[in-house]
């Protein structure tokens, strides 16, 4: 009866996070990302696909691994990195003093910020916001910076930045706030007439998160990064994505 307390108390304890050697000796790295940021992580018909899954497949070329994908919800993301079930997570995550302090950021892999987007063109600026209502996705950090503008009649919460988007399409709410690039991907779709995209909120440096302290699988995955940013592999990747090279200058 002992034993068998033993080791069930063994199987519950966290395993440690895989160094890259051991990944490496393993074949695969295990990747999460959500699916619905489109251009940047998406679902076409079965297929995960955007920016970031292209680079993420172009690092792991470099570093000669394969990836097992796993998708999930936005709001999982960095909690599985705790508990061991990934190894890193690409999900346009902006780098954050709030989050560095629970997990690990690599070199950004692009620049963006938060944009308003709304159909009413009188709602471009900041200024312009108040009074009224604004949808973003529930965790981002477009959330944390709109709930810091005064005189906003509400925040609407959405745990996929899509139904936030759809929110607006339907005029459910006055603006939307996401990423400079994912708005213009929303103008420019079927649907997206009418939209139009406003100022700036704030700029980031969006980049991978590993386990806090997993300072190899870090190394690596900059090394890697570094090189499909001189090889020429990562500007044809954000070209085909995004129309133009969206590195952090
Ligand atoms: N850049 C924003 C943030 O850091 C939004 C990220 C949203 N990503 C996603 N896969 N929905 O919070």
């Amino acid at each position: 009866m002992k034993l068998l307390a033993l080791t069930l108390t063994l199987a519950a304890l966290p395993a440690q996070a895989r160094t890259f050697e051991e990944i490496k000796a393993s074949g695969t790295m295990v990747v999460a990302s959500e699916g619905a940021f489109p251009p940047f992580n998406f679902f076409r018909g079965p297929t995960l696909t955007g920016f970031e899954i292209d680079v993420a497949e172009a690092l792991a070329k470099k570093l000669g691994v394969a990836i097992e994908w796993r998708a999930l919800s936005f709001d999982a993301l960095l909690a599985g990195l705790r508990q061991d079930r990934w190894d890193m997570v690409i999900a346009s995550f902006g780098v954050s003093e709030e989050r560095a302090k629970a997990v690990t950021f690599t070199d950004p892999h692009y620049c963006s910020g938060g944009v308003i987007v709304a159909k009413d063109p009188a709602i471009r600026t900041v200024k312009d916001l108040a009074g009224k209502v604004v949808a973003v996705q529930t965790g981002t950090t477009y959330l944390a910076h709109v709930q810091k503008i005064p005189g906003l009649k509400e925040v609407k919460n959405f745990p996929k930045d899509t139904d936030a988007r759809s929110a607006l399409a339907a005029g459910r709410v006055d603006a939307w706030v996401t990423d400079r690039f994912v708005a213009k991907a929303a103008v420019e779709s079927a649907g997206g007439a009418g939209l139009k995209i406003g100022d700036f909120v704030f700029v980031e440096r969006i980049a991978m998160a590993v386990k806090k302290g997993n300072g190899s699988l870090q190394a690596a995955l900059n090394k890697a990064l570094a090189d499909i940013m001189a090889n020429g592999t990562y500007e044809k990747i954000s070209r085909k994505y995004l129309n133009e090279d969206v590195r952090c200058r």
